[in-house]
Order: C-alpha cells, then structure tokens, then sequence
C-alpha cells in the first residue's frame, strides 16, 4: 500500500432540510484496495459519495487527493481528478446505443460531433481487457441489468477513474453476475485502482473488502479489516443489536389455490416468447418462491398477472375470478397486492409526498373518505403508523419521496403493498436494496402475511431468501417451470443446477 493514502476525506458534514445526512464523517483510501461503507438505509454512504463525485457540497470538511487539498465543485472536476462513480440507480438514456452513452459528456475528439468509432473501439478494447465484453451498436434498453451495469463500468473506466465509487453495484445482478464483476474488480485493484464499495449483503463485503467503514445516523461508528469479520458481526456493528439472518417459520395449514395460473404464454419486450405455456398454483397460507437467475420471465410472469402486460394465451384466476388481461386495478380490486422489481420506476412517484406515495392504492378505501371527500387525518394517522412500522426514515410525511434514501423508498412501497390482507401478494425481490435490519422486519411480515391465509408469490434471486422463506420453491428457466420442490428435502445445489437449465433427473432441458 503507497504512504499517502489517494484519498482523505476529514471531518466532512451534510445537512439537509431536517437531516443531518453526514456527521463529521472521516473516510480514507489507499491505491489498490476496496473500501466498503456499510450502514442502514439512510445512515448517509450515498450522500458522502456524492460529495467525492462533486453532486453535493459538503458544509464542512475538506478533501484531500494524493495528499492535496482539492474543491470537487461538480461531476465534471470529479472526473478531471480521475473519479469515476457508479450509481446506485442506472443514469443511462435508453434509446442510446451504449457507444452513445458512453460518448455522452465526453471532451469532443473531432470538433462538435465525438468519434464514435473510436469510441466504440476503445469500449471492445476494455472490454477485452476487463472482462466487460458488451457490443457498442446495441441500444440500451434492449440489454439485461447485468450488461447495463457493464456500460456503467466500461463509461467510468472510459474517462480513465482511478478512484471508483460503486453504489450498490450488485443490487441488481445475478449470482453470476456479480461474480463476473467482482473479477473485473479485483484486476481493477490489482492495477492500482482504489475502489469504494456499498453494499447490503453481507457475503459481498466480506468477500470482496480490504477494509470496511460502519455508518449510523450520519457518523462513523465502526472500522474494521475483513479478516476476522463475520456476517453477524458486521450486521450487529450496523444495526446496534444482534439481527436473526433467517426468519422463524412456524408450520401452517394450506388451503385452496388463490392464485392459478394456467397455459399462460406471454411475449417479451424484444418480440420473443418469455413465458411458454407456463402452469402454477399458489394456494392460501403458502409462500411460493420462484428461484431463478433474472431474465428467465420471472419479471414478465410478475407483470402479466398484475395486469401491466398482456398474455398472449392462458388464464390467470385469482381468488376465483378469472382477471386475464384486466387492467391493473381490475387486478388489484380481485385482491392483489403486488411489490414489483423496478420500485423506482413502476412503485413510486418521486415528486409526490411519502403521504401521497402510501395512498396511492387506497384512495378508494372508505376509511379515508368522509361525505366523500378525503379524511386527512386519517390518511395521516395511517401513514404516519405504516412509516413508524416499517421504520421508514424520513423527515416528515410531506418530504418527496425522491428525496429519501434508495432503501427507505424500498420500504415505503412495501409498506403499502403489505398493509392490507390481500387474497394474492406478488413481490418481486422483497428485500433487495434494504438493510439488513429492514430485511429481518420485512420477512417477519411476509411470514405474518401467510399465516393470515395470504397466497405469496415470491420472486427472489437470494437463495437465503428463498431458502428461508419459501414453502416450496418453483424454479423458472427459460420461461418455463423446471420443477417445484421442497425446499425441505432437495438442498441448494440441485435448485443451482435447475436454475441453470438442468432438469431434476439431471437431464440437460431443451435450450440448455
Ligand atoms: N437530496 C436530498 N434532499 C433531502 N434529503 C436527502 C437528500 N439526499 C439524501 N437525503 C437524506 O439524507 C439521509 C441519507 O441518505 P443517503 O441517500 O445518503 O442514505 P444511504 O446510506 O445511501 O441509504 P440507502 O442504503 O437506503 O441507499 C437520508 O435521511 C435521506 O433522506
Ligand atoms: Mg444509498
């Protein structure tokens, strides 16, 4: 490790309308290592990396590059300083090719108009060479999470970062997926990097960290190497208390099938079949999980019977009404609750308040309606309790919801959705982007939801998650079931290997 670390962040402090977002925070970097900021939602890792990357002004404090005092006033000085970041939510324009966005913002090599040959050259070239292989013609809305993860990998390495932030990286990738990436890291490091890492899972910071940094509330609380850490000590230094990593499941009665799907047959995005003639049940007081690497048409599977995506043939029955291709709130007044995957862009609407964001599905409810007219005191008593349940951290009732950390928007959508006692809940990766503690409240619920004879389909990649809630997994391949098991009998290798396209009896499937 060099002497002066490449970066010094001293004393640095953030305050936002009723928030004090970083508290005297110190934070350093050394050339070639991985640092990890672990905290709870909203503990303030966000907010001091968009002080690095130049987004937001620190109030106090000073930074320091190689030893020098330096002012990061905006993104742009942050990239002359060599600072790449990769953020926790994708900033990538969609109808663009990924040469485009890589091209976006960069210094013109060929007077108005960059070169985007060259460009698309140099993306092959560090895509050979980090493993971050992406074709640079394609448009970015056709890619998976993984390969757009790729483009913002290749763009910051583009503008030559030395120092990179990555927010949340993997909260969106496969197993595979991220640990494609974590290659790619650790030949990042090898060749001198400094690399600053955020991440909720436990597993991945231990793996990947030299040295892990502990926030709460705004402030250091914690320090540690990696050696000697252990999963329950880094979540019990986070949360202040010791946290249960798998849930209590207390053995209930099944009943008859809420959810029934059948023949169901649904084309994707880019014109292609993505669920082939697929058959489920899910009945009352069971958690089915749905186990399966992404893109396998379990977010299709999820929207199509949310009503927010045609089937092409089949039939979707919940609780004995037949609710195939009604619209989404012909869905939900059957008696769907439904958390999707994209919270930020399908479960929330950022400029409305939390308030606002907690009603959006029971404006109808009367509870809330007086002579017709809406209950405000009501609404926020209800709101104010489900924010203090699912500790939601938030300044007021009336702060936007895009102002909130990503977590805590998180739980303000499951919130919602898990506040009544829906006949069917569909969630699609229930805690992804939460902390652990939140994660720990949020399967209690799920498993409260069940014994109250709710039907849950569970979409997870977290084989701990599926592990430790289900009471039968289904795996999806390809856009077909390739069997349902017991996740009390069958271990999790050989649902790794169905997830991988090989049938139970260990046949290779079709297309495998
Ligand atoms: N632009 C903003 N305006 C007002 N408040 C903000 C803003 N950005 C962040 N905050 C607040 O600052 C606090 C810290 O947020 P931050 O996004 O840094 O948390 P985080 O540690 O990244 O959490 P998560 O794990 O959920 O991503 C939160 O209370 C958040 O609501
Ligand atoms: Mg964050």
């Amino acid at each position: 490790m060099a002497e002066v670390p490449m970066l010094e962040m001293k004393g640095i402090t953030k305050r936002f309308p009723g928030v004090l977002a970083n508290d005297r925070v110190d934070f350093d970097l050394y050339a070639g290592e991985v640092h990890t900021l672990l905290g709870e939602n909203g503990a303030g890792k966000s907010t001091l990396m968009k002080i690095l990357y130049g987004l937001y002004q620190a109030d106090e404090g000073k930074i320091l590059l190689n030893g020098r005092p330096v002012e990061i006033a905006s993104p742009t000085s942050a990239i002359e300083h060599n600072i790449g970041m990769i953020h926790q939510h994708f900033m990538l324009v969609d109808t663009l090719t990924v040469a485009e966005n890589v091209a976006l913002g960069l210094p013109s090599s060929r007077g108005v108009l960059t070169d985007l040959d060259a460009v698309s050259e140099k993306i092959v070239a560090l895509g050979k060479q980090y493993g971050l292989e992406i074709d640079p013609a394609a448009t970015v809305w056709q890619l998976a999470v993984g390969q757009k993860q790729r483009v913002e990998i290749i763009k910051a390495l583009y503008r030559v970062a030395r120092l990179l932030i990555l927010d949340e990286p993997t909260a969106v990738l496969t197993p595979q997926e991220v640990e494609q990436l974590f290659a790619t890291l650790h030949q990042m490091t090898a060749d001198g990097r400094g690399l600053i890492f955020i991440s909720h899972k436990l597993h991945e910071v231990l793996a990947l960290s030299d040295r892990i940094t502990v926030l709460r509330h705004g402030r250091v609380t914690g320090n540690t190497t990696t050696e000697g850490a252990t999963r329950s000590s880094l979540a019990s230094m986070m949360v202040g208390r010791e946290v249960k990593l798998a849930p209590d499941k207390p053995e209930t009665e099944v009943g008859p099938a809420a959810l029934e799907i059948s023949g169901l047959r649904v084309i994707g995005d880019r014109g292609n079949v993505v669920i082939d003639d697929l058959d489920l049940e899910v009945h009352t007081g069971e958690i089915l999980g749905i186990a399966g690497v992404s893109g396998n048409g379990q977010r299709e599977l999820a929207e199509t019977i949310a009503g927010l995506r045609q089937a092409e043939s089949g039939s979707i029955v919940i609780a004995g009404s037949d609710v195939t291709n009604q619209t989404p709130a012909g869905v939900r007044s059957a008696g769907l609750a439904y958390v999707p995957e994209g919270r930020m862009k399908d479960g929330s609407i950022g400029p409305f308040t939390v308030a606002e964001n907690l009603l959006l599905i029971d404006h109808n409810s009367k509870e809330f309606l007086d002579a017709g007219l809406l209950n405000f005191e009501a609404i926020r008593k209800h709101s104010q309790s489900l924010v203090d349940e699912f500790a939601v951290k938030t300044p007021s009732l009336d702060t936007p919801v895009r102002s909130l950390s990503g977590g805590n928007i998180q739980k303000l959508i499951l919130a919602r959705e898990l506040s009544g006692t829906p006949n069917v809940l569909v969630a699609s990766q229930p805690t992804r982007g939460v902390d652990i503690g939140a994660a720990e409240y949020i399967h209690i619920r799920l498993i409260e939801q069940r014994d109250q004879s709710t039907a849950i389909l569970m979409i997870s990649e977290d084989l701990d998650e599926i592990f430790g809630l289900s009471d039968r997994v289904a795996v999806m391949y390809e856009g077909k079931i390739m069997g349902i098991v017991d996740p009390k009998t069958v271990g999790r290798e050989d649902v790794g290997l169905m997830m991988a396209g090989v049938s139970q009896e260990g046949r290779s499937a079709p297309g495998a």
